[in-house]
């Protein structure tokens, strides 16, 4: 008992200088450039998928794909997200080029509504996905929960299309208008 207890201390005594020598020393590379292995990548991938997952469980989706919240949704998703999310058919942005972990092509989510309002409301930490919640109503997030929804339709010309119909002078209703 006495050796089980006495490795035990060792060891944690051993995970503490380690841990404490990664964060001094300096080893630790926080750039985007660098790109995580493909475990690290997985590991953190899964974390996030079934954190989403269970948090989202029991959001209770409304109603979603009017014209109305699609469009609302569509302003928004100019004004905040397609710098980082390249819309169909676009050419990403320098910044889009410069996210690690990318941004994805939200046409190819696997997520379900109730999972992508959680991570709109939330944003998903240490990764460049702002949550959105301190600074809209739920009932915008539905807006752009509804346009993502029809993005696998959606060709580049229908994205312009939805672009021209709407005055780019009326406000957005976020103060976000260019
Ligand atoms: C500064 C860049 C940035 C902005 C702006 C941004 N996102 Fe993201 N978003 C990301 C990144 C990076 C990820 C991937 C996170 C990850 O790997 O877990 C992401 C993930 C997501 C996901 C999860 C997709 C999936 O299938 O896992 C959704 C949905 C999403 N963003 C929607 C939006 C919407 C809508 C907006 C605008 C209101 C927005 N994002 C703005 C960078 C951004």
């Amino acid at each position: 008992m006495k050796t089980v207890i006495s490795t035990l201390i060792v060891t944690a005594v051993f995970s503490a200088l380690l841990g404490l020598m990664v964060m001094f020393s300096g080893w630790f590379n926080v750039s985007t450039v660098w790109k995580d292995p493909a475990l690290v990548q997985w590991v953190l991938a899964t974390t996030s998928t079934n954190s989403v997952a269970s948090r989202a469980k029991n959001i209770e989706v409304p109603s979603l794909g009017s014209e109305e919240q699609i469009k609302k949704g569509f302003q928004s998703f100019r004004a905040m997200c397609a710098g980082c999310h390249t819309p169909p058919g676009d050419d990403p942005t320098p910044m889009a080029l410069g996210l690690n972990p990318e941004a994805p092509d939200l046409a190819k989510s696997l997520k379900s509504p109730a999972e992508i309002f959680w991570v709109l409301k939330n944003g998903i930490r240490m990764t460049g996905m702002p949550g959105w919640g301190e600074s809209h109503t739920d009932e915008q997030l539905w807006e752009m929960v509804s346009f993502i929804g029809e993005l696998p339709e959606m060709t580049f010309l229908d994205y312009l299309f939805l672009n021209s119909e709407v005055p780019l002078d009326e406000d957005d209703g976020h103060g976000h208008t260019h």
